[in-house]
């Protein structure tokens, strides 16, 4: 059709601070004299089109990248860090601000899964090798068509319709951790995946289990952060994908329930881990089931704490009899070396299963083995009469369980306890 080309120039100048503006401009008409082209790119066009100001300004360059932000950086006083590697180049101006170059790039997957050989071609190709159509757009730089759309997929009437839209049959074979990228999208945004791309995901499945365990945990932060993480875990559980991502996991009213029992725990009490470690929580919601899917949470721990907890989890969920949940003292028995977060994934477990009493007993084992007291001290065992030696430790140990049944609440209930048992 003859339509005048769609252009975001008033978006530009509304929602990006004016000293953006201006070095966009100067981008523009250094890529001209250079015989360049010069455009932003991705989810800052995205962004734009959306309403809001993007953090992150990335430009493209047809022809090369890092020479043109070398003499960028030259042009208004600014550093460039080059990342040879990347064909990239980082330009920081004097006052803080950032703009990422690159040239513009297509990009060969040797192998599913894997990470992309790169070439360099036109924007057109740049834009083609890109995830969804709302994130496959540019704008010219070019003084005489700044800010004009080049937008060969249609993501602007895809971004009106909130529909989210892959390029081409094999766009998660060949990147799967766009599954996860488009699960993010579709919450932040509000928009759904249109039938075809969906029927696409659905069929990629297969190549899931060639990514890497760091990526799959590295989308699940981002997904888990800035998304509500049950949402987005039933998504993946719908779409089919979920246990290709997590092997073993189950998403069921049982695993649901244990999350938002730990999202709340976490609200309440403000004692929310480190941001490294909220995603291996959330996760180990869906080994919560039962003993046999317990056993497969350790595949998941990334880190060597996170390999206790997961260990110790398997050991509390499979090894334990009835009596072991019987007092607090009966729980110290088995359980004293056992790891503190490994407690609280079965407290919530088994609150989830009805399992109410023995709850009840993991909650305040929990809390007051925390704060075990010292009443009595190895010089009043050698004071009672009693030879230092191995069984000194036994006899402290009986006091622990004798205070966390109740037995005994003070040092001379303490002493007059540890006489009764000589
Ligand atoms: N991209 C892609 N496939 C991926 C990752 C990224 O095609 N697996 C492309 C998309 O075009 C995306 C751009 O690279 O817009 C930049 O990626 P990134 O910075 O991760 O995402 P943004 O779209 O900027 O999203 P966010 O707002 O979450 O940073």
């Amino acid at each position: 059709d003859n339509q005048a080309p769609a252009n975001i120039k008033e978006q530009i100048e509304t929602l990006l601070p004016k000293d953006a503006i201006v070095l966009l401009k100067k981008a523009g008409s250094l890529a001209e004299t250079k015989n360049m082209k010069a455009y932003i790119i991705g989810g800052i066009v995205r962004d734009l089109i959306l309403g809001s100001p993007s953090e992150d300004i990335d430009i493209v360059i047809e022809g090369d990248g890092i020479s043109f932000a070398e003499a960028f950086a030259n042009d208004i006083n600014g550093t460039v860090t080059p990342h040879e590697t990347f064909g990239t180049a980082t330009v920081e101006t004097e006052n803080g601000s950032k703009l990422d170059f690159t040239t513009s790039r297509t990009e060969y997957y040797e192998k599913p899964a894997a990470l992309p050989t790169v070439v360099r071609s036109n924007i057109k190709e740049d834009l083609f090798r890109r995830d969804f159509t709302m994130n496959a757009m540019a704008a010219s730089l070019e003084p005489d068509s700044f800010g004009e759309l080049i937008d060969y997929f249609n993501g602007l009437e895809d971004i009106k319709k909130k529909n989210l839209r892959v390029l081409h049959n094999l766009s998660f074979v060949e990147d799967p951790t766009r599954i996860l990228r488009g699960i993010r999208f579709e919450a932040r945004f509000s928009f759904r995946m249109d039938e075809e791309t969906e029927a696409f995901l659905r069929h990629s499945a297969a190549s899931i289990f060639a990514l890497s365990h760091t990526r799959v945990i590295t989308e699940l932060k981002h997904i888990f952060q800035e998304t509500n993480p049950a949402e987005s875990l039933s998504r993946l559980h719908e779409l089919g994908v979920l246990n290709k991502f997590l092997p073993g996991s189950i998403w069921s009213t049982k695993t649901s329930a244990v999350l938002s029992l730990l999202l709340k725990e976490w609200e309440q009490q403000e004692t929310r881990p480190s941001i490294k470690e909220e995603w291996f929580f959330i996760t180990a919601c869906l080994y919560t089931e039962n003993a046999e899917t317990a056993k497969l949470l350790e595949a998941i721990a990334a880190t060597k704490p996170q390999k206790k907890t997961a260990r110790d989890f398997a050991v509390l969920m499979n090894d334990v009899t009835d009596d072991v949940f019987a007092s607090e003292g009966a729980l110290h028995e088995f359980a004293f070396h056992l790891d503190e977060d490994a407690l609280f994934l079965v407290f919530l477990a088994l609150l989830c299963s009805g399992e109410q009493s023995k709850a009840r007993i993991v909650h305040a084992y929990r809390t007051k083995r925390k704060k075990l007291p010292r009443w009595v001290s190895g010089d009043d065992l050698k004071a009672a009469g009693l030879t230092p030696g191995p069984a000194f430790k036994d006899y402290l140990f009986q006091l622990e369980k004798a205070f966390l049944n109740g037995e005994i609440t003070n040092r001379k209930e303490a002493l007059a306890y540890i006489k009764s048992r000589m």
